[in-house]
C-alpha cells in the first residue's frame, strides 16, 4: 500500500522538498507545489512544497559554512560518515526500493537493485576515502621535490533524472562527500519523494554519528531556481543527468561562468550479434537491455545489429520472448512483474509518436508498439525492423522500449553502424570469436564510454567509470578514478636547497 511505504520512510501526504541543514526542513508553502504521480494509476501519491529563492540562499550559506569544517576533516573520517549512510540504506533497502518502484515505476527488484547501487557506491567511497592519491614527480632541479595533491572542490550541485531517482545522487554525493565537498541536490520534479526519503535516511545517520550537514536538498516547481543554481558561481561543479537537449544548455551555462560540469546525457546503445553469438546469453541480455526499466535507462538497448546469417532465427526468438514479457507487465510493486509503466503520459505519447514515425519511414512493427488499455502509462514493448541506421527515428533516443533490429554482413559494417549515431554511451558484442571481440574493443572498434563482450548494454556495475562520449556529454561518475572530478588538483614544488635554480635552465642574474 502506498501509505504504508510512505509511513515507513517518514513521509506524509504533504512534505517539504527543502532540507535546510541543522535538522530543519523548510516551512515554505508559497514557492509552488509538486505532485508525485503514481505512473501505475496516474493518481497523486503525495505532494511536495518546492523551495523558495530564500531557502536556496540559506542552503548555500550553510553549505559554505559546513565546507569550512568538512574540507579539513581527515578523508578517512569523511569515509566513516559515508559508511554510516551505507549502513542506514541497508536497513531501509526494502522500503526505499518499494518507493522507487511506486514513484518511478520500475519493477520492485530493479527498485531494490537501485538502492543496492547506493549501498555499493557507499562501500566503494569508504575505501576510496583512504586512496585520494596523487603522483610524486622527480624535479629537474637539485634539492627540489614535486608532488600533486587533490583538495576538496567546494559545493557540488547534483541534478538527477527520474529514471534513476536515487542511485545517481548516491554516485555523486558519496564520492563528493569523501572528497570533502558539500552537496546540494535538485532531483527530478517527477520523483521528489524518493529524494526526500534518501535525504532523511542519510542525514539522520550523519546526525546520529555527530557529523555536520554535508547533503542539502532543493526542489523546483518550475525551472527558475534550477537555472539560478546552474548559473551560481558559488557552485564550482554541476553534475547533470538527463536529456542531451537540456544537458547542452546546462553545459553551456556552466562553461560561461567557467564552472566545471559533469554531463551524463542520452544514449543510443547497440548490441552486435555476430555469426558465432551464443544466443543462450544474447537473448536474455537483449530482452533485459531493451525492456528492463521499460526502456527508460540511459543504457537501454535501442538498436540490435544482427549478422544476416542468423537474423531470421534471432528475430523469431525475440518476438517469442517479448510475448512472454507481455504477460508480466503490470504494477511494478508486485515482484512478479518484469515491466512496469512508463513514467508519464508524455512518455507514452513520445513512444507512440516514434512508432508512427518508424512506420512512416518504412519500418515494420514486429511486436508491440501500442499503449495498453488500462489505467496508468503502460505500453507493449516494440520490436521494429526494416529501417536504416541513418533513419532519423533510429538516430534519436526515444526514452521508451523500442528496439530497432537491423542486419549486417561484415563486422566492420556493424561497428560503423554501432558508432554511426550522435550518442556514445554503451555498446556490446556477443561473439565467441576472439578476433571479433578484440576488434570491437580496439581503437577501431566501439566509440562508446562503455563497451562490453557477451553481456548487454545496461546494468553496469558501480566499480567502473560510468559515462559516454559525443552527445552523451563526456562525463564519468561512479567507480575507477571518477572521484577526481570532485576535487581540485594542485601541483606542489618544494625547494629544500640553499639555491634558487630556475626551471628550463634560465639564468636571471641581477
Ligand atoms: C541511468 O540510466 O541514468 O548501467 C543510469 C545501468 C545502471 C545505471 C543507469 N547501473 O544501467
Amino acid at each position: 500500500m502506498p501509505t504504508d511505504i510512505l509511513k515507513a520512510l517518514g513521509l506524509g501526504q504533504t512534505n517539504s522538498g527543502t532540507y535546510l541543514g541543522r535538522g530543519e526542513w523548510s516551512t515554505t508553502t508559497d514557492a509552488g507545489l509538486l505532485q508525485s504521480v503514481n505512473p501505475t494509476t496516474n493518481e497523486v501519491i503525495a505532494e511536495v512544497h518546492a523551495s523558495s529563492q530564500a531557502d536556496y540562499e540559506t542552503i548555500v550559506a550553510r553549505a559554505q559554512e559546513a565546507f569550512k569544517i568538512w574540507r579539513t576533516t581527515p578523508a578517512p573520517r569523511r569515509g566513516e560518515a559515508i559508511r554510516l549512510c551505507g549502513d542506514a540504506l541497508r536497513k531501509h533497502k526494502d522500503a526505499l526500493g518499494s518507493l522507487v518502484a511506486l514513484e518511478m515505476g520500475k519493477s520492485k527488484p530493479e527498485g531494490d537493485g537501485e538502492v543496492q547501487e547506493m549501498i555499493d557506491i557507499a562501500d566503494f567511497a569508504v575505501g576510496q576515502s583512504r586512496m585520494l592519491y596523487g603522483y610524486t614527480m622527480h624535479s629537474e632541479r637539485p634539492g627540489h621535490r614535486m608532488y600533486e595533491q587533490y583538495q576538496p572542490l567546494g559545493l557540488v550541485g547534483i541534478i538527477s533524472a527520474f529514471n534513476f531517482p536515487v542511485a545517481v545522487w548516491a554516485w555523486n554525493s558519496f564520492l563528493a562527500g569523501i572528497c570533502g565537498d558539500i552537496c546540494i541536490w535538485k532531483p527530478s520534479n517527477k520523483t521528489p519523494l524518493t529524494a526526500i526519503a534518501s535525504m532523511k535516511i542519510c542525514n539522520e545517520a550523519l546526525k546520529a554519528g555527530g557529523f555536520p550537514d554535508i547533503f542539502f536538498l532543493i526542489n523546483d516547481a518550475g525551472v527558475e531556481l534550477a537555472q539560478h543554481f546552474v548559473d551560481d558561481k558559488r557552485i564550482p561543479l554541476i553534475s547533470f543527468t538527463g536529456s542531451t537537449q537540456v544537458g547542452r544548455t546546462v553545459g553551456e551555462r556552466v562553461a560561461r561562468r567557467m564552472g566545471r560540469s559533469l554531463l551524463e546525457l542520452g544514449g543510443n546503445n547497440a548490441i552486435i550479434l555476430d555469426e558465432s553469438a551464443d544466443l543462450k546469453l544474447a537473448v536474455p541480455g537483449i530482452v533485459f537491455g531493451a525492456v528492463g526499466t521499460a526502456g527508460q535507462r540511459c543504457t537501454t538497448t535501442r538498436r540490435l545489429l544482427v549478422h544476416e546469417s542468423i537474423y531470421d532465427n534471432v528475430l523469431a526468438t525475440l518476438v517469442k520472448a517479448y510475448k512472454q514479457v507481455e504477460g508480466k507487465i503490470g504494477d511494478p510493486t508486485d515482484p512478479a512483474n518484469l515491466m512496469g509503466p512508463l513514467n508519464s503520459q508524455g512518455a507514452v505519447q513520445q513512444f507512440l509518436a516514434s512508432i508512427e514515425k518508424a512506420k512512416a519511414s518504412g519500418g515494420t512493427v514486429e511486436t508491440g508498439g501500442t499503449a495498453i488499455d488500462r489505467a496508468g502509462n503502460f505500453v507493449l514493448p516494440a520490436i521494429v525492423t526494416g529501417l536504416k541506421n541513418s533513419d532519423e527515428v533510429v538516430q534519436h533516443e526515444t526514452f521508451a522500449p523500442i528496439l530497432y533490429v537491423m542486419k549486417f554482413k561484415t563486422l566492420e559494417e556493424a561497428i560503423d553502424m554501432q558508432n554511426g549515431v550522435p550518442q556514445g554511451l554503451s555498446s556490446s558484442i556477443f561473439t565467441q570469436n576472439l578476433k571479433s571481440a578484440e576488434l570491437f574493443l580496439s581503437a577501431a572498434g566501439s566509440d562508446c564510454g562503455i563497451a562490453n563482450v557477451n553481456i548487454g548494454t545496461s546494468g553496469a556495475e558501480i566499480g567502473g567509470a560510468f559515462g559516454g562520449e559525443k552527445e552523451t556529454g563526456g562525463g564519468r561518475e561512479s567507480g575507477s578514478d571518477a572521484w577526481k572530478v570532485y576535487m581540485r588538483r594542485q601541483t606542489n614544488t618544494i625547494n629544500y636547497s640553499d639555491a634558487l635554480p630556475l626551471a628550463q635552465g634560465i639564468k636571471f642574474d641581477f
